[in-house]
């Protein structure tokens, strides 16, 4: 059995810079036709300058596949509408990372009074930029997103027409805001939708598995899949694939972030397929993407067959999620 994808978009997608950004662009550019950009190198993405200079180092690092990189600016409550408006023309979208929240997010945003955000939110909202967000607060680990919420409603009501992505969803009152609020999309990773905190430190602790948000309950786990089997037209696919080199998983302080890449693609075939929906996963890994942030992504067909594929052990010094296991589908041309 094989299925053809068209155009398969991940749109939350970390690529680094330098070595790793050489060595993990191809896992993405030879099986997507584009990937929204995460802006959290050190120092982080801030000027139209960084900007390009950034997606031109992605581009010479994905030379001669059909890949698209779509650019994001970290968020900054001092931009204004002259900036931002010149950054339209480089950028898909800007990235909110609540200060200190995640891998290099120091320098995020640390006063979340609606007031204080006012001129940069509504100058996005006027120009149509879209913004995203890692929707955690300071709080316990499993309710972060939780709490997060009421940030997240009222950013929906304070700005109607402003886009707001929830990224990396994990929680299913998350799902549930989705619903209510009109200008509230999300994205969905792999790993939410196949594993649970049981799977992190239930038994031995699985430092491949640690990333923020942190996977939650059964529960939780069942909402995300639920709503990303049925095609949802508010949810999009984003990896939030983050590589991180061996030796700085398996580590006195491990950093948090999970290199799903090299399995993406067969192992959403796997999860549709074992649960009949099979037909919603183009909505799920492109449509989607392309109604919300509204591009028209480079023409790419993606031919995926139902046949064993044994996961790497490790891919240029990083190690991949579900490593040394096997899936039951693979991307043609894919070895063994
Ligand atoms: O686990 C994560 N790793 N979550 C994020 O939000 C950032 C990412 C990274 O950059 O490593
Ligand atoms: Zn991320």
């Amino acid at each position: 059995m094989k299925i053809v994808l068209k155009s398969p978009l991940d749109m939350h997608l970390h690529l680094r810079d330098a070595d790793m950004l050489k060595n993990v662009a191809k896992y993405s550019s030879s099986c997507f036709a584009g990937a929204i950009i995460m802006p959290n190198l050190v120092p982080p993405i801030t000027t139209i300058d960084d900007v390009k200079a950034y997606k031109n180092r992605i581009k010479e690092a994905t030379k001669g596949d059909i890949f698209e990189p779509y650019m994001t600016l970290f968020f900054k409550d001092s931009y204004d509408y002259d900036f931002l408006k010149e950054a339209k023309n480089f950028v898909k979208a800007i990235k909110l990372y609540p200060t200190g929240i995640t891998t290099n997010s120091e320098g995020g945003v640390s006063n979340f009074d609606i007031d204080n955000l006012r001129g940069t939110l509504e100058a996005m909202s006027e120009l149509e930029i879209p913004l995203s967000v890692h929707g955690e607060t300071d709080g316990f680990i499993l309710e972060r997103e939780q709490e997060f919420g009421k940030f997240y409603e009222k950013l929906a009501k304070a700005f109607p027409k402003l886009k707001i992505i929830m990224e990396h969803i994990s929680d299913r009152h998350s799902v549930e805001l989705l619903k209510e609020y009109e200008n509230l999309y999300a994205t969905i990773t792999l790993h939410h939708l196949l594993i649970t905190l049981d799977d992190v430190i239930g038994g031995s602790l699985k430092p491949h598995l640690f990333c923020k948000p942190i996977a939650k309950r059964y529960e939780d786990r069942e909402a995300l899949q639920e709503i990303a089997l049925s095609g949802y037209k508010k949810i999009m696919f984003g990896s939030d694939s983050a590589p991180h080199l061996k030796e700085k998983k398996e580590s006195f302080e491990g950093a948090a972030g999970i290199f799903s890449t090299p399995i993406l693609i067969p192992a959403l075939c796997e999860l549709f397929d074992k649960n009949g929906k099979l037909e919603n996963l183009q909505r799920f890994i492109s449509d989607n993407a392309k109604e919300i942030y509204d591009i028209e992504p480079l023409e790419k067909e993606i031919i995926v067959e139902k046949n064993e594929f044994l996961v790497p052990k490790i891919c240029d010094g990083v190690v991949p999620m579900l490593a040394g296991e096997k899936l039951l589908w693979r991307c043609q041309g894919e070895s063994q």
